[in-house]
């Protein structure tokens, strides 16, 4: 069962910008694509990067980093030099709040 923690208004996530959130303690980035947000671990994987400062393209998020690229859908690590799946929460909208679960 999913403890849901409330991170905020929808409107608060828009398509441009990926938002930085904390949540359950946890650094988490949201993205929003078209009406569906995600939530990420905000750290890559790869080395001491956020995620939330990355640069989102087709469904990806790219690392300020180094430019390794995660699947904002899934977590999934896309090209190199990340290898390793970022962690992704569950996140769902409730009368116009957002709300993720991190454990
Ligand atoms: Fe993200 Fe290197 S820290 S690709």
């Amino acid at each position: 069962l999913h403890r849901w923690l409330d991170i905020g208004a929808v409107e608060a996530f828009s398509e441009d910008e990926p938002v930085a959130v904390e949540a359950g303690g946890m650094q988490i980035a949201i993205f929003r694509l078209e009406d569906q947000l995600f939530a990420l671990h905000d750290l890559c994987t790869h080395g001491v990067a956020r995620l939330s400062e990355g640069y989102v393209e087709e469904g990806c998020v790219e690392c300020p980093l180094h430019q390794g690229l995660f699947d904002i859908r899934t977590g999934a690590a896309k090209c190199a030099p990340v290898t390793e799946a970022v962690r992704s929460f569950p996140v769902r909208i409730q009368e116009g709040r957002v709300q993720v679960a991190v454990e």
